[in-house]
């Protein structure tokens, strides 16, 4: 039996805030549509420190909280869709950095269900009993990859991280995990290749011919609309394939933590999976969305408040660029 214990939850957000307000000081927008059309009213922005830094500041809370010392972490699992590196990977900075001295590290990118995703894996190193203490820290620094000449996007991402430590449960966990592969149409963020000095590469190649203008080659694309609408399908089936797997109806649920997207997303699935909007945690005015580490911070603010308790079934539901998707049920 597959089974998730989270031991430990920790997050970091940036200082600096940039509230509604501040982007209609450099675009034509207002505090007014973007809170209607998103709930968003302020997101933080890491102005100076890297991605690194914010995760290795959730990581550190999440260990502190579970109690347990760093050695005794056996690998630590890292989900970034913005990290400062191509390599090394994430989670080997934040193995370094947090003393992690047995641990084993590598990264996941399925963006925004990057926790998601992290966290099935970190469950299936745990059924071998190899592995008995997995660290999962899921960092964000958006904030150099959006356009904010690009009103549309640029107002609906924030900066952070949020990690916790998982150990095997002995209560049953279910998954459903998808991906619908669509590189450039929905969301997508190109690797900037323009200062490649190899005489042999063509300029014309078969990614840049999906690269709306020069300038914004290495900016994220995204088309809301279709965003808007893939997302809340796919939280309605997320939910919907993980309850059936875990045999459970949406009453057995104490709790539901979406991917923090846009609340009008949240909204729509909400109503038309029929569940009580008491049960499901909304954390987005003051953060915007963190892309993977949405999820995480929304559990560590929970456990800060309190909120979660043994014995608690809690449904934690994902979705992105990719585009991916993915739901996990558990008891704590
Ligand atoms: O993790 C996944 C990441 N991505 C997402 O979750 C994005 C999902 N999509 C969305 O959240 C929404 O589609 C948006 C928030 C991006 C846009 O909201 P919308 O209600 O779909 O607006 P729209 O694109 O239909 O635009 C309506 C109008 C347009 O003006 P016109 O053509 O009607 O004159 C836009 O130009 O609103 C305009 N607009 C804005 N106006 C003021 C777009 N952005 C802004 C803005 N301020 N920031």
């Amino acid at each position: 039996m597959r089974g998730i214990k989270i031991i430990g939850t920790g997050m970091y957000v940036p200082e600096t805030a940039a509230d509604n307000n501040w982007f209609s000081t450099i675009l034509d927008t207002n505090d007014e549509w973007i809170y209607s059309r998103t709930g968003i009213r302020e997101r933080r922005i890491s102005t100076d420190k890297p991605n690194y830094y914010m995760a290795v500041q959730a990581a550190n809370a999440a260990i502190a909280d579970s109690g347990i010392d760093p050695a005794e972490i056996d690998l630590i699992l890292a989900a970034t869709c913005s990290p400062d590196f191509f390599y090394p990977a994430l989670s080997c900075l934040v193995q370094h950095y947090i003393g992690a001295v047995n641990a084993a590290a590598f990264d996941i990118n399925s963006a925004c269900t990057g926790f998601i995703n992290a966290l099935d894996t970190a469950s299936r190193f745990l059924e071998d009993g190899d592995y008995r203490n997995i660290l999962i820290v899921a960092s964000e620094r958006l904030a150099p990859h959006c356009d904010y000449t690009d009103r549309t996007a640029s107002i609906l991402f924030g900066d952070g991280a949020g990690a916790a430590v998982v150990t095997k449960g002995d209560k049953p966990m279910w998954s459903y995990l998808s991906a619908k592969g669509d590189p450039f149409n929905a969301l997508y963020c190109k690797v900037d290749q323009s200062r490649s000095n190899c005489p042999l590469l063509k300029e014309d190649s078969e990614v840049s011919k999906f690269i709306d203008t020069e300038a914004k080659t290495h900016f994220m694309q995204m088309n809301g609309k279709a965003v808007y609408k893939f997302a809340v399908d796919a939280m309605n089936t997320a939910v919907t394939k993980v309850l059936e797997r875990a045999k459970l109806i949406k009453e057995n649920i104490d709790l539901y933590i979406p991917h923090q997207a846009n609340a009008r997303i949240i909204e729509a699935a909400v109503k038309s999976l029929g569940l009580p909007p008491e049960k499901v945690y909304v954390n987005l005015e003051n953060h915007g969305n963190t892309s993977s580490a949405c999820i995480p911070t929304a559990l560590a603010e929970l456990s800060q408040q309190g909120r979660i308790k043994d014995g608690m079934t809690i449904c934690m539901v994902g979705f992105g660029a990719g585009l991916t998707s993915g739901a996990i049920v558990y008891s704590q």
